[in-house]
């Protein structure tokens, strides 16, 4: 079969980024343009100055992915694009450069599931990866854990009842006055903590035990430091971010081995930002040893946002005729695996 060259635009949330992948599997190039120190000093993403900053740099960045893939429009065979869940500013810039570059360059579009595209940045990192396999994706948004049946189906076993994981590093982050995003800050900072300092709650839901709350762990976080902090008592930031880490990656870790057991699987891959996170690779590593399940994820560049996800995505849609067309809208809450 021919080689299929995909140009993919990521812009949900506060990164600009456009990538040339080949055949799903081979980056040509991907390039990211971050926002990070824009929103950094609001604490968090400003949807508002997140869009104007896409429409600002996407065209530089998608002649840079160009330029850096030594490709031009001719040599690809579709455009992919993430077209929800996100900010629906940010991605509208993404999704209307994309039609705007289908419908110049005649060429099909796939509309792209972000959480599917996180997913697929294993495909990326391990070529040998095939489905099915057990996915537990971890992001801002998102804590789900999905099996992966097939490329492009997707079934949801569990989910966040409120908060996300990376959500609760970027709110505790802030109590402690440490810089947005909160997740690589605290993973640096847990290194030199004591995790057994507090042990804080493990959510879990009655008769729900793949399902993840986040919720009562943030906020046992929060009161246990102005509770210090009201009595005059010192405290560490170290200590604060091992034990919150700790009782994180303990909740992801345990219910997605034993959702690999319960349905006999015997391959987990991590995916989305927080799957950067070097103590939930080293218990996952050292869990699915013990238990002889094979572990994947991708390397840190492909965890956080980044559009070669979207362009390994964008292959297999592509390949499975799952094409859009130029009604393609942003859908801020599009739901995975439908
Ligand atoms: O996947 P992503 O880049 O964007 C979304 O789709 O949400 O994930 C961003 C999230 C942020 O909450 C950030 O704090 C978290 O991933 N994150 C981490 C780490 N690196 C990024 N969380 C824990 N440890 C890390 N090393
Ligand atoms: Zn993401």
């Amino acid at each position: 079969m021919k080689d299929i060259y995909i140009l993919a635009i990521e812009t949900s949330c506060d990164e600009t980024s456009a990538a040339v992948v080949k055949d799903g599997r081979e980056v040509l190039s991907n390039i990211i343009a971050s926002q990070i120190d824009l929103h950094r000093e609001y604490g968090g993403v400003v949807p508002e100055i997140a869009s104007r900053k896409h429409i600002e740099v996407i065209s530089h960045v998608i002649e840079g992915a160009m330029y850096e893939a030594d490709m031009t429009f001719k040599d690809l065979d579709a455009i992919g694009v993430t077209c929800g869940p996100g900010l629906v500013g940010a991605l509208l810039v993404g999704v209307s450069t994309a039609k705007g570059l289908a419908y110049g360059l005649d060429l099909p579009l796939a509309g792209v599931h972000h959480i599917e595209g996180h997913i697929c940045a294993n495909y990326i990192a391990h070529r040998d990866l095939k489905p099915p396999f057990l996915c537990l994706v971890v992001s801002g948004g998102h804590s789900h854990i999905i099996v992966v049946e097939d490329y492009g189906s997707y079934r949801i076993i569990g989910q966040t009842r409120d908060d996300a994981a990376g959500e609760a590093y970027d709110k505790v982050a802030r109590t402690l006055g440490l810089e947005y995003p909160g997740g690589p800050v605290i993973d640096a900072l847990a290194k030199k903590g004591n995790s057994n300092w507090v042990k804080f709650p493990r959510g879990h839901i009655d008769g729900h035990p793949y399902d993840f709350s986040f919720s009562g762990l943030k906020t046992a976080v929060i009161n246990h430091i102005h509770n210090m902090e009201q009595k005059g008592e010192p405290y560490r930031n170290e200590d604060v971010a091992a034990s919150f880490q700790k009782a994180v990656v303990d909740v992801l870790v345990d219910k997605t081995i034993m959702a690999a057991k319960d349905l006999d699987m015997g391959k987990i891959a991590l995916a989305g930002g927080v799957s950067a996170n070097s103590e939930l690779r080293r218990q996952f590593t050292r869990r699915c040893e013990d238990e002889g399940l094979e572990l994947y994820y991708p390397p840190i560049e492909l965890c956080t946002d980044n559009a070669a996800m979207i362009g390994s995505a964008a292959y297999f849609d592509f390949v499975q005729g799952k094409l859009a067309d130029l009604t393609l809208n942003a859908y801020p809450n599009l739901p995975i695996g439908i």
